[in-house]
């Protein structure tokens, strides 16, 4: 096998598989090889460039001309014709956000619509995700035993989305069912007979997005971020155009929905796998902020991110042509030793965990880092006060197939009710 550049693939890159189990249980323990022998290399199966370091990921974050993020969000398994019929019955046309935007077009919108995300006003939010995660354990904490993610981690940080971005509460059931297709059809690889049913979901999903847009359209100043917008295309059209609207009422709901919830999953597994941490968390909430830092960095809800090279480029010391494809595993450099100290060990009081790439960096870093930092911190505080005796179940963990979006689509956890501090002390 040869690179598009010329050079051999090394029967490791030949190997790689996004899609297999090693990746999905560990993607950064499944790079490894790479990390340490072959930081940037071709993967035939993918038809990208896979980058594994700390340094070279964020140099290639830094520049987002010669490495433009416009291929973020495009489907990394190109789907058959049936697939492409059913999308384009259904009139979709995703197209341009943020996270896929090219300058000059990206900075002038993201300036734009901005406000809702600073601290003040994300502070709005606060008392409702606190509400809701003390109404979902209310229902459970008696059981003894629950699966979080169904009973919990789904669903409220879905319902925070829904409220951040302005969407009526009658329309959730169906944006929950939509999204997870939306992750399939982007950044996993769905087999021909799967396709269908994925781009009939996608379709609805897409559909729906308009209604609920033009339901906006009719209250624009409704609190919300779409409305938001919505209120500054009237002077700036030609910045929040409509297919930006459009586009981003689907996207933004799995930007902010399925990131958090997996987040969340992952850092309540990594705790309860490590009981030392978890206790100290019980005995000191103080801790809890840098514990969401290191959490984000061991074991982060998005694995993996993609760029697209414009002209002729060096990564890591490999040219890259114009037109290249990269994988930017980015849960790979925040376990890079280069940058972190012992980067497997998991350390809530490390002091640098908040370098992290799972944000990415740079002029495209997540807009929404501190709404999910808001959530995961409150999700903590909750558990640790209620159920801090609280352990994980046996269980196998699976993973939805996809090169980016990563959380077990289960975690269960028990505990003796007996033993829950608000019956030995109410
Ligand atoms: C962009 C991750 C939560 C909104 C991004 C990017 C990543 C990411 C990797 C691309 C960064 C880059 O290209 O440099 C995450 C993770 C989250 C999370 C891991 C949760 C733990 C949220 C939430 C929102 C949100 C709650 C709320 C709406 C956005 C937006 C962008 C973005 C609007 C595009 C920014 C731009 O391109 O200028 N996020 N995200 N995210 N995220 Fe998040």
């Amino acid at each position: 096998d040869q690179a598009p550049n010329g050079c051999p693939v090394s029967a490791r890159a030949a190997a790689f598989d996004p899609f297999g189990d090693g990746y999905q249980q560990d993607p950064p323990e499944y790079v490894r090889w790479a990390r340490e022998q072959e930081p940037v290399f071709y993967s035939p199966k993918l038809g990208y460039w896979v980058v594994a370091r700390y340094d070279d990921i964020k140099a290639v974050f830094r520049d987002n001309l010669t490495f433009s993020p416009s291929i973020a969000l495009e489907k990394i398994t190109p789907t058959g014709d049936e697939a492409n019929q059913v999308l384009a019955s259904y009139g979709y046309a995703m197209n341009r956000t943020l996270v896929n935007e090219d300058e000059p077009a990206h900075m002038p919108r993201r300036r734009l619509l901005m406000e809702p995300f600073t601290p003040e006003h994300l502070k709005h939010h606060e008392p409702l995700v606190r509400k809701l995660a003390r109404e979902y354990v209310d229902r459970f904490i008696d059981d003894g035993r629950a699966d979080l993610v169904d009973q919990m981690l789904w669903e409220v940080p879905l319902t925070v989305a829904m409220h951040f971005l302005g969407v009526p509460e009658d329309d959730m059931d169906t944006l929950r069912r939509y999204s997870i297709a939306h992750t399939v059809n982007t950044w996993g690889r769905p087999k021909p007979q799967e396709q269908v049913a994925v781009a009939h979901a996608v379709g609805n999903f897409w559909q729906h997005a308009g209604r609920i847009l033009a339901k906006m359209r009719e209250n624009p100043d409704a609190p919300g971020w779409m409305q938001f917008g919505i209120r500054m295309q009237k002077d700036h059209p030609e910045v929040v155009t409509d297919s930006y609207l459009h586009s981003m009422m689907m996207a933004g709901i799995v930007a902010a929905h399925e990131t958090t919830a997996n987040a969340t999953a992952n850092a309540m597994k990594l705790l309860l796998q490590h009981p030392q941490a978890w206790r100290d968390l019980c005995e000191d909430p103080g801790l809890i902020p840098n514990a969401v830092e290191e959490c984000l960095r061991h074991n982060g809800s998005v694995a993996a991110w993609r760029r697209l090279v414009t002209r002729d480029a060096v990564v890591g010391g490999v040219a890259l042509p114009a037109g290249s494809k990269l994988l930017i595993v980015t849960s790979s450099a925040n376990h890079d030793e280069a940058h972190f100290a012992d980067a497997d060990f998991f350390d809530i009081r490390r002091d640098n965990a908040s370098d992290h790439l799972t944000f990415g960096y740079g002029s495209h870093q997540c807009m929404g880092k501190n709404l999910a930092r808001m959530e995961m911190q409150i999700f903590l505080e909750e558990f640790t006060r209620r159920l801090p005796h609280m352990r994980l179940a046996e269980q196998q963990f699976t993973y939805v197939p996809n090169t980016s979006f990563r959380g077990p689509e289960h975690l269960w956890v028990e505990w003796d009710p007996a033993q829950n501090p608000e019956r030995r002390d109410p």
